[in-house]
């Protein structure tokens, strides 16, 4: 299965500056991923501790790969980083935004080093493709 992360204020898209993330709901924005998913594990967290567990727990649960927005977690925690590097499973990034084109914070990522493909800008349809983009990872699409 592929594990889905959303970290910090994802939860609050749709009512979030709706020009620069969209008007759907997160809930929104996942049904478009679940529709490219074969069953998708999604972990919505505001904390940092909690998913850098979730990926610990990733390593040994049958997980085939990970999708995930870090949110701004992305521009700074290299303890993310870190988990993100000793998981051996396809990692995508997705941003819903067109970081590099934005604030000079948001346009630098320390964990894109560490996964396998990023995607910027593309809106909702970003987590459709980076499902995709996973499993074609795994081999399986
Ligand atoms: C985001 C971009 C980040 O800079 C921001 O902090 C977010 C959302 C995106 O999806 O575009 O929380 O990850």
């Amino acid at each position: 299965m592929i594990l889905l992360v959303n970290g910090p204020n994802l939860s609050q898209v749709g009512a979030r500056d709706p020009l620069v993330y969209g008007t759907q709901s997160l809930d929104e924005v996942m049904a478009g991923a679940r529709e490219e998913a074969d069953g998708l594990d999604e972990f919505t967290s505001e904390s940092e501790g909690d998913i850098i567990s979730r990926l610990h727990a990733a390593r040994t649960d049958g997980s085939e790969a990970v999708v995930i927005n870090p949110g701004a977690l992305g521009h700074y925690s290299y303890a993310l980083r870190d988990a993100l590097e000793l998981l051996s499973l396809p990692k995508v990034e997705v941003h819903l935004s067109q970081t590099p084109a934005r604030e000079s914070f948001r346009r630098r990522s320390v964990i894109s080093p560490v996964v396998d493909v990023t995607i910027t800008g593309a809106g909702a349809f970003g987590y459709r493709l980076a499902v995709r983009a996973a499993r074609h990872l795994t081999g399986k699409g």
